[in-house]
């Protein structure tokens, strides 16, 4: 059965697209995709490998704290009730693309962007769930990938920031896409005061421009949102040309900027980006065995047991 996603996407939006940031309706959040009982099926039985329960410390700019958790064998309902009363956030990445129950979603979604946009075609696309708790938010990040926040269920605030010197100046988007496991980029609240804030309410997808730096707070409820990461080989394009840039203001102290580079220069920089890949110029900062740093317990207040330094040892 085909369903109808995008309600109310105009031409103008269109335009828009990619450009600025934008918001539109969609009717995923009617589903019984999502209702308690198909998420505590999707907690309990989606791949462990591809599941992360997270906690945060409570200051949303801290994205230092963030730290991942053991679900133990708690059962999907109490993993859902845990979060629901707690201080937690899980990611079900892949579901969209992995689940036979949801994988008609990507590309229904698609075809129907694509009615409006032509040109809106995804050389890579993933959709995960995020299921996090009413006290729940991101702090200020950027992704590497074109993002789209398709909301389904609760309440939370976005702050979608433009891309300046003062808010995000281009060496530390490089300084993102030289390391794998780095998105943490510097914030004060005095960015605040260009930012675009949108209330998410269920059945609102928003999205915005490549890089464009955001943050997020849940508003009090239990919040659940599809979050689709998409590149286009422009953003493909772009990203290697980042790269290279990267390299060339580190290694030999030149101030290239990606906004005066034009198609075929970012071309050419993209393919050089690749080069110094193979040459190991461009290294992955290995990420951090940490493991787990506490275990999810719904009795206990945040839904969280911390373990003590010794028992992390010990593990
Ligand atoms: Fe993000």
């Amino acid at each position: 059965m085909s369903q109808i996603y995008t309600t109310n996407f105009s031409d103008e939006q269109a335009d828009k697209f990619k450009v600025e940031p934008i918001t539109w309706q969609h009717n995923l959040h009617e589903s019984e995709l999502f209702s308690d009982a198909a998420l505590i099926s999707l907690i309990e039985n989606h791949p462990r490998d591809y599941a992360d329960f997270c906690t945060m410390n409570k200051d949303v700019n801290d994205m230092a704290s963030w730290r991942g958790g053991d679900p133990g064998d708690l059962s999907g309902e109490e993993l859902l009730q845990a979060v629901r009363k707690g201080h937690l956030w899980i990611n079900l990445r892949k579901i969209l693309n992995n689940n036979p129950q949801y994988q008609h979603i990507l590309p229904e979604m698609t075809s129907q962007l694509q009615e409006k946009m032509p040109g809106f075609k995804p050389q890579t696309m993933m959709g995960g769930l995020l299921i996090s708790s009413p006290t729940a938010g991101v702090p200020y990040h950027i992704d590497r990938s074109d993002v789209m926040l398709w909301h389904i269920r609760g309440n939370k605030r976005v702050w979608v920031y433009p891309i300046n010197d003062k808010t995000l100046p281009e060496y530390e988007v490089e300084e993102v896409l030289l390391h794998d496991h780095n998105d943490d980029v510097p914030y004060n609240e005095q960015m605040d005061d260009q930012a675009l804030v949108i209330d998410m309410q269920p059945g609102m997808v928003a999205t915005w421009p490549l890089h464009a730096p955001h943050r997020v707070m849940n508003q009090g409820d239990l919040n659940v949102s599809i979050t689709i990461e998409w590149s286009p080989m422009q953003t493909i394009i772009q990203n290697g040309a980042q790269i290279t840039n990267g390299i060339l203001r580190r290694r030999f102290g030149l101030n290239p900027q990606i906004e005066k580079q034009g198609k075929i220069n970012r071309f050419i920089r993209f393919a050089a980006s690749r080069v110094l890949r193979k040459m190991k110029l461009v290294k992955a900062k290995s990420a951090q065995k940490e493991g787990y740093q506490f275990k999810v317990d719904a009795s206990n207040q945040d839904g969280v047991v911390e373990f003590s330094k010794k028992s992390q040892k010990a593990a």
